[in-house]
């Protein structure tokens, strides 16, 4: 078989390794991938937002089933583009992908069913936000109706703040159009928790909890970026939450979907915040993550491929999703300074070892050299049977990528074990 992945970060690498275990698959070609993946994957120079040049690369190569990994190309249709020429995909159609796409439709979807939330309201007047914000109960949670690289998202301490962020999103139009609509929402507390779930629309599997770490800096301080580093299985995932969380928010959103005309198929990812009131949803993706796919991926035993053509064909039901029962941690590799500026253009050294656990996510190739090309540069995995060894496991062997300038937060997966103690 020959697939397409559509994508070029870390978690398209981790998906091309899973996918790569099923002995039928010939060829990957990554969309656009990066030069750290090109032992697994044929890289080909096609921008994951060309939606015409990914569709046209693959009918001229007659791609078996393709695999829409990030959100921007999900929203913008890729799937619905590639179903057109009768091409097989692992992700929901534009209509579904709104689920991430517009945080609006998310909020007034969970409003609508009854599914766990944060209060909220909703803005596209700016006097009329500002206004609100005089007496809403501070702190406060500002956020972009639309897709803003994971930096749309706002907490205010006091009134002052939050009214800046609304006039950066609403006048400066620091996130362009994504800003046109805001909502603003009541501030939540607890342990956050992610959870994927794969569906076809019908059957909804969720695959083992993770925790993200987001925040640039150890104790989670600084800047929110894409993901530092990640657990799996998250120990505040007890056996309790996650039947709670199936009865109260999984299940019901995929028969939201249905009922709206919208049935989601891929993987739906819950972000979740498990608060004194019960789990309540603080974002909905329509995708896997990144970084929790690079300890997902690698914990799950049964075949990728099989799963997600199930999927897509409305099987789900049929096949088995198992995972082991051990531990994962990933810990990403970062560009100093990420996420604001950076320098890129150094030499990636990696030990055979190390290699063998990462992926790669910004890298280029320069003269044969392997050399950083992004902010998040690499994620390195390991599993172990407990956390603890999971953990210590994977600073070792992520010591074994080195790069000028390279930045690591020192606390990944602390909060979990501590959670478990
Ligand atoms: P998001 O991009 O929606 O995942 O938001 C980024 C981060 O902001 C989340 O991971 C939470 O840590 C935090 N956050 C978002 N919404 C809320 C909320 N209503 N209350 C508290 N924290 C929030
Ligand atoms: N790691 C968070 C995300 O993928 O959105």
């Amino acid at each position: 078989m020959k697939l397409l992945v559509v994508g070029g970060g870390g978690r398209e690498h981790a998906i091309i390794r899973a996918l790569r275990k099923n002995p039928a698959v010939e060829d990957i070609f990554a969309l656009p991938g990066n030069a750290g993946m090109a032992d697994d994957a044929t890289c080909v120079n096609i921008g994951a937002k060309d939606i015409p040049a990914i569709v046209e690369f693959a009918v001229a190569n007659k791609i078996d089933y393709a695999v829409v990994a990030p959100d921007d190309p999900l929203v913008l249709g890729c799937v619905d583009a590639l179903e057109e020429k009768g091409i097989p995909c692992f992700g929901p159609r534009a209509n579904a992908a709104i689920i991430e796409g517009s945080k609006v439709f998310s909020k007034n979807l969970m409003k609508k069913y009854g599914i766990p939330t944060a209060a909220y309201e909703v803005f596209s007047d700016m006097t009329a936000a500002l206004a609100y914000l005089d007496n809403a109960p501070i702190p406060t949670v500002i956020k972009a109706d639309g897709l803003a690289l994971g930096k749309g998202v706002i907490i205010a301490q006091t009134r002052e703040e939050a009214k800046a962020a609304v006039r950066s999103m609403m006048e400066d139009k620091m996130f362009g159009t994504s800003g046109d609509n805001i909502v603003i929402e009541e501030f939540l507390t607890g342990p956050e928790v992610s959870v994927l779930a794969f569906t076809d629309g019908e059957s909804l599997v969720p695959m083992v909890s993770s925790m993200d770490h987001k925040r640039a800096g150890d104790n989670d301080t600084g800047l929110n970026t894409g993901g530092m580093g990640t657990v799996a299985p998250n120990p505040y995932y007890t056996d309790a939450v996650a039947a709670e969380c199936m009865e109260k928010i999984f299940l019901p959103t995929v028969g939201a979907m249905n009922a709206e005309g919208r049935t989601f198929k891929g993987c739906l990812y819950f972000g979740l915040m498990l608060t004194p009131n019960g789990p309540k949803v603080i974002e909905y993706n329509c995708r896997f993550g990144d970084p929790e796919t690079q300890v997902v991926l690698p914990l799950l035993e049964s075949d990728l491929l099989t799963v997600m053509q199930a999927t897509t064909n409305g099987t789900l039901k049929d096949v088995d999703v198992c995972f082991a029962s051990k531990h994962a941690c990933c810990v990403i590799t970062a560009s100093a300074g990420y996420p604001a500026s950076y320098g890129k253009g150094y030499p990636i050294a990696m030990t055979e070892e190390a290699k063998a656990h990462t992926y790669v996510a910004g890298a280029a190739d320069k003269d044969g050299v392997l050399v950083t090309a992004g902010g998040r540069v690499t994620g390195t995995t390991a599993i172990a049977d407990s956390l603890e060894d999971a953990i210590r496991e994977a600073y070792r062997l992520a010591d074994g990528v080195q790069f000028e300038n390279a930045y690591r937060r020192s606390d990944i997966g602390q909060r979990a074990l501590a959670a478990k103690q």
